[in-house]
């Protein structure tokens, strides 16, 4: 499958000359009819590529919307939103798809994996959508990372909640993204789920040296991280 747009993907050695992540006074209004809801107002913030972050913040204060807004599924209402100093507004939207696919991989509550595809396909989508070769064995392996070895062919309604967020991280983990972001990881997770997920995170940016963003409300998981970035109200306390 070729996917056609202006974008190139850089060396990873370039990629670290720029900021990871860039939100200059970006705004997010959600309208619908006369109601607003504002779920960012200014929000400035800058994560240096190579950042293990952790993304506090009351619910409701705009933690997802920021992640969403990262990864491009959404667009800001105002502000520039900038991944690896691609401005995201500049791509279309297979340009946005591309960019995503190859760099981008995204651990969130819901929407993580497709219903009819086993462990194992699930994770082998995300590496071809990335354009990746050996998709089945790598899929395998990044699986056995995450102690998933022997749920390789099950699917997702036949694994429990913490086993599905171990496949996403497995997919993060297969496809060498360059920048991941993580939406309560470990958020139902019990002790020893939360500690792998945390092995697993800290791997990703200490052995593939990508960019860790992860919204959380896990002390353990916060003092983890190289920096904590809080959202109060729609901007960075
Ligand atoms: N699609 C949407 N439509 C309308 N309002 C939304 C939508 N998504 C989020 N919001 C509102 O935006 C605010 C921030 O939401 P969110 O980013 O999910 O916060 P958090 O993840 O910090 O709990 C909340 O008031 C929420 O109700
Ligand atoms: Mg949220």
């Amino acid at each position: 499958m070729e996917v056609t747009s202006l974008y190139r993907e850089p060396p990873r050695e370039q990629e670290r000359a720029t900021a990871a992540v860039e939100f200059l006074d970006v705004f997010r209004i959600y309208r619908s009819g006369p109601a607003e809801t504002v779920a960012l107002r200014g929000l400035d913030l800058r994560i240096e590529a190579g950042e293990f972050v952790a993304v506090l913040g009351p619910s409701g204060s705009g933690k997802s919307t920021f992640l969403s807004l990262a990864a491009g599924l959404e667009q800001p209402s105002a502000g520039e939103v900038r991944v690896f100093g691609q401005p995201l507004d500049r791509l279309d939207e297979a340009g946005l798809a591309a960019f995503r696919a190859r760099r981008i991989a995204i651990i969130f509550q819901s929407e993580n994996l497709l219903p009819l595809l086993t462990a194992r396909e699930n994770v082998a989508t995300a590496v071809r959508l990335g354009h990746r070769p050996n998709a089945r064995s790598l899929a395998t392996t990044a699986l056995g990372t995450v102690d998933l070895a022997p749920r390789v062919t099950h699917r997702p309604a036949q694994l429990s909640g913490g086993e599905q967020q171990r496949v996403a991280v497995a997919a993060a983990l297969a496809r060498d993204a360059s920048l991941v972001l993580a939406d309560e990881p470990t958020g139902e997770l019990d002790l020893q789920n939360e500690r792998r997920i945390l092995d697993e995170l800290r791997r990703l940016r200490d052995e593939l040296g990508s960019t860790v963003v992860t919204v959380t409300h896990s002390p353990r998981l916060a003092s983890t991280a190289d920096r904590v970035i809080e959202i109060r109200d729609g901007r960075a306390a």
